[in-house]
């Protein structure tokens, strides 16, 4: 191929990579993660900041407290950026 020919392949490929992208993207299903609920539990750590609010959540979720995470629970560190805040 000459050269010419190969950088407008090259470029197409390119765009056909951005617009499969694209689509992968638009289509992700939505976030599906439980956000902060909104009651007196949780009220309080709305305004904290998150480092601050986070040192909280395992008196309750951990393994001895009134609502223990599930045994399959991903990876838990930084708690608030999984479970948003609204
Ligand atoms: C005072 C105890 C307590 C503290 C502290 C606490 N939680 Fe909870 N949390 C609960 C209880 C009890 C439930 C289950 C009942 C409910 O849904 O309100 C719960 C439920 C949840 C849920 C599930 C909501 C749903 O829709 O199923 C999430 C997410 C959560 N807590 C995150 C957190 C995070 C993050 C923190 C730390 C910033 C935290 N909690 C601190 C007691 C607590
Ligand atoms: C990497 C993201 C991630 C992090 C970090 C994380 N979680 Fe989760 N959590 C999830 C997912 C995903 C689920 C299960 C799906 C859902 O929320 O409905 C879950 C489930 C939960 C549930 C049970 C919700 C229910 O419906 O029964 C609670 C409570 C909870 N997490 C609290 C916490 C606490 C407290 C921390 C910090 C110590 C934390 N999570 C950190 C992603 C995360």
């Amino acid at each position: 191929m000459n050269s010419r020919v190969k950088i407008l392949v090259y470029n197409a490929l390119f765009l056909l990579f951005c617009v499969g992208l694209f689509l992968f993207l638009w289509y992700a299903p939505p976030e599906t993660t439980a956000r902060l609920p909104h009651d007196p539990d949780h009220e309080r750590f709305m305004t904290m900041k998150k480092k601050e609010a986070e040192k909280f959540c395992i008196e309750c979720h951990g393994a001895e407290g009134v609502s223990p995470l599930p045994e399959d629970h991903p990876p838990k560190y930084r708690c608030l950026f999984c479970h948003k805040r609204e």
